[in-house]
């Protein structure tokens, strides 16, 4: 059988990561693109070195040329700025938007069978934007956000309850900024729902609500420790979760960013949700029950996303 093509779109922190962790679990091959010349010819190289030590055989190249991710199975975009202390995830907006239109320009014209996994923020316009950039279907062009909130609100709880996080499940839904939501209802521990936990005194409402809080600014803590750029092991593990799910056909239901057609009430966004990642891509988006208070919040959400969507139109016409 053919090896798979994993194309990595920006040779940053993100992008090495990725490329380790694709290298590391047999994903493919492998294309480190950026616009840098040297960065990610380096990188693929000092990786392709690991090989030899961890026994794993994938070709890792780098290159400066969109013609190399021709035929890529997969491709994953981290291309663009990260933010630095006291900037919002929105703040680069303008600046990435550009970089999509590069990235979804290269994507269409060399891999327009590949699945888009888009890590880059602000998440939710850029994804959107990447899509209409690149004209792939809607079920191949996912945005990487759920999976790294939920990622870090199971990590919250599963200290909280000093459990493996193993056991620990939960939904981050809505839009990958301050505004995203947590929802405690659809979060357990092996099974057991938070707040029976909490009802048994294992916590508290405060508590949680204060995780909840935590998991909300999770991006933003780590981005004031960092001071020089912001996470990048959480976010290429959940964009390579992503990705064995569809390479693999495994049918995951995993929150992400995905194009909404009515669901929730939504219709032409993206935003996080749950949904099925099988060899289809994005092949069902699956609606839960939400309470009065998620809704309302799921709402505020949206609502943010769509002014980011009118800040994109407002920027590059031909997105209108
Ligand atoms: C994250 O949540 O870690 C990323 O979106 C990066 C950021 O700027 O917070």
């Amino acid at each position: 059988m053919a090896r798979k093509k994993i194309a990595l779109i920006g040779a940053g922190n993100i992008g090495g990561t990725l490329a380790h962790l694709a290298a590391l679990k047999g994903l493919g091959d492998i294309v480190l693109f950026d616009v840098v010349e040297g960065i990610p010819q380096g990188k693929a190289l000092d990786l392709s070195q690991c090989g030899a030590v961890e026994g794993f055989d994938a070709k890792i190249t780098g290159s400066n040329d969109y013609a190399d991710i021709a035929g890529a199975d997969v491709i994953i975009v981290t291309a663009g700025v990260a933010r630095k202390p006291g900037m919002s995830r929105d703040d680069l907006l303008g600046i990435n938007l550009k970089v999509m239109k590069a990235v979804g320009e290269g994507i269409a014209a060399n891999a327009p069978d590949a699945f888009v996994i888009c890590i880059t923020n602000p998440l939710d316009a850029m994804v959107w934007a990447l899509r209409e950039f690149s004209g792939l279907p809607h079920n191949k062009v996912v945005g990487m956000a759920g999976v790294l909130d939920s990622s870090r609100f199971n990590h919250f709880l599963a200290e909280e309850f000093q459990v493996s996080a193993k056991d620990v499940t939960s939904f981050v839904l809505g839009g990958h900024g301050d505004t995203m939501v947590p929802v405690i209802e659809y979060s357990t521990v092996a099974g057991i729902p938070v707040p029976d936990l909490i009802k048994q005194g294992r916590s508290t409402q405060e508590r949680i609500d204060a995780i909840v809080q935590r998991t909300r600014s999770g991006g933003g803590e780590i981005v004031a420790l960092l001071k020089t750029g912001s996470a990048f092991y959480a976010p290429a593990t959940s964009a390579i979760a992503m990705a064995e799910a569809y390479l693999g056909d495994k049918k995951r239901l995993l929150p992400c960013a995905a194009n909404l057609t009515g669901q929730y009430g939504v219709d032409n966004l993206y935003v996080g949700v749950p949904v099925i990642i099988g060899k289809d891509g994005v092949e069902q988006v699956i609606e839960i029950e939400l309470n009065e208070e998620a809704k309302g919040n799921l709402q505020v959400s949206v609502d943010a996303v769509k002014e980011l969507l009118d800040a994109c139109k407002a920027i590059d016409p031909s997105l209108a």
